[in-house]
């Protein structure tokens, strides 16, 4: 009943899409259990790119059953189109399994989501504007709308008037915008309901009928630990849990099931939108790990910020989500500094920390106290073993498992598939 859980350790875009697929040929099945399309999978497949958005990983090996579980959030024209495009370049993606409990981001959703943030100004949170705040206070206000709901018309037009009742007039009162109809909120809806059909399941009776067989499941999380609505830094985070418990109650699996939790892990830091990040950078070498890494969203098109790895980060990350491994990621992009400074700890109003401040206060005004590590200037791009690796390297990788408290058992030296070092099996 092996039951893996692949997750972001930092705040997002660590490479999960890479690590997900890379592990993809060897899995049954591969759910995602949280977020919706705020997410962006890159996966890089011979000389071929996915930007994957809503769907799993696993939807490019043809072996793998990819599921949308009950803790996503879909937005029905984005499934479809990612789906045809996917199909347009010969992709099968007739697996495919959605959970008639997810719930749908509606248009009014997504305008929500746009004109709250715009409401806020300098204090937004710099969400990626794809509804996903407003569909899951929709799901806990109990005024959502579920993937079920698009096969009885009754009951859609009933929760979609109860949605609208309220939210017109905070569109209309409060953000000065025009009424949505409901007629044409439910029109848009029914239009979705004959297409996504063969795909609808009971995806927990699934899922627990496959780990029941032995089948190897892998959970791919969205977005990435510090993101957490719970673990997060809240209020700059997303709406969901994207950490280890996110995968139980988003997938229907109890904890008893799960076996291992693998911590994605880029070797530096980044951030999109809004909140604090201790070890950002404003200068040449900031500038620098972004040309290197790409460092560009794939939703959203906007720059990611960039710092130096930070261990307390890694360290909290390994503690709230029970992490059992490590993937660390994007090693070869650091090819080529001298040194290299590593977060060890913060100072805090002149005191040093070494665990993350649970006060958002203390957290802002939290400074890194590096130590800096020998770099290395050898291309490492086609190294296949630790081995291979440059002596400095090697102390680098080492140096980052011991500050954060799990095995790193893959590094990833390239975007592709090929190009990752396995150090022990995931399987
Ligand atoms: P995700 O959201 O966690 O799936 O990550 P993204 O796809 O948003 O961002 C990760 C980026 O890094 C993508 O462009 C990947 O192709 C790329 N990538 C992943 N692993 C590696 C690696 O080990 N080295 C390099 N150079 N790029 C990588
Ligand atoms: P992947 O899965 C990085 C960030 C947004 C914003 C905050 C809230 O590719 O790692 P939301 O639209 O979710 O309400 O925005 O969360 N965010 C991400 N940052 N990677 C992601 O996904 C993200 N998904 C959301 O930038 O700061
Ligand atoms: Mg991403």
């Amino acid at each position: 009943m092996p039951a893996l859980v692949l997750l972001g350790a930092q705040w997002g875009d660590e490479g999960k899409g890479k690590a997900t697929d890379l592990l993809g040929g060897s899995v049954d099945y591969v759910v995602r259990y949280q977020g919706g399309n705020n997410a962006g999978h890159t996966v890089v497949v011979g000389d071929q790119k996915y930007a994957l958005h809503l769907l799993p990983s696993g939807i490019l090996s043809p072996g793998c059953t990819p599921v949308i579980g009950n803790g996503v959030v879909v937005d029905p024209s984005v499934l479809l189109s990612e789906l045809s495009g996917l199909n347009e370049r010969g992709v099968d993606t007739s697996k495919l399994l959605l959970s008639g409990n997810a719930h749908i981001i509606t248009p009014y959703n997504v305008t929500v989501d746009k004109v709250t943030e715009r409401f806020l100004g300098k204090r937004k949170i710099g969400t990626t504007g794809r509804g996903i705040g407003p569909t899951y206070a929709d799901k806990i206000n109990r005024v959502g709308i579920r993937v079920q709901d698009l096969y009885d018309e009754s009951i859609l037009t009933q929760k979609v008037e109860a949605a609208l009742d309220v939210k017109n007039q905070i569109l209309t009162k409060l953000y000065n915008r025009r009424a949505i109809a409901v007629d044409q909120v439910v029109e848009e809806l029914l239009g979705y309901a004959d297409k996504l059909a063969p795909y609808v399941a009971d995806t927990v009776l699934v899922i627990n009928q496959a780990l029941e067989e032995d089948k190897v499941v892998l959970f791919e999380g969205g977005q990435g630990t510090l993101l957490d609505i719970d673990h997060g830094t809240y209020p700059f985070v997303t709406s969901s849990n994207p950490t280890a418990g996110g995968a139980c109650t988003g997938a229907g699996v109890g904890p008893t099931k799960i076996s291992r939790v693998i911590g994605i892990l880029k070797a530096y830091t980044t951030r999109v939108g809004a909140g604090p990040f201790p070890t950002e950078l404003f200068d040449e070498d900031g500038e620098a790990l972004r040309r290197i890494g790409g460092e560009r969203g794939v939703t959203t098109g906007r720059d990611r910020r960039c710092g130096w790895f930070d261990a307390v980060i890694a360290r909290y990350a390994t503690r709230v989500n029970g992490l059992t491994d490590f993937f660390l990621t994007k090693l070869d992009v650091l090819t080529g500094w001298e040194q290299i400074p590593v977060c060890v700890a913060y100072e805090i109003d002149g005191k040093r920390v070494e665990e993350l401040p649970y006060s958002q206060t203390d957290f802002h005004h939290a400074k890194p106290v590096y130590e800096m590590l020998p770099g290395w200037n050898e291309d490492i791009s086609k190294a296949k073993s630790f081995a291979d690796l440059p002596k400095n390297a090697q102390s680098y990788v080492k140096a980052l498992e011991e500050m954060s408290g799990a095995p790193i058992s893959a590094i990833g030296v390239g975007p592709g598939r090929d190009e990752t070092i396995e150090i022990k099996s995931f399987l």
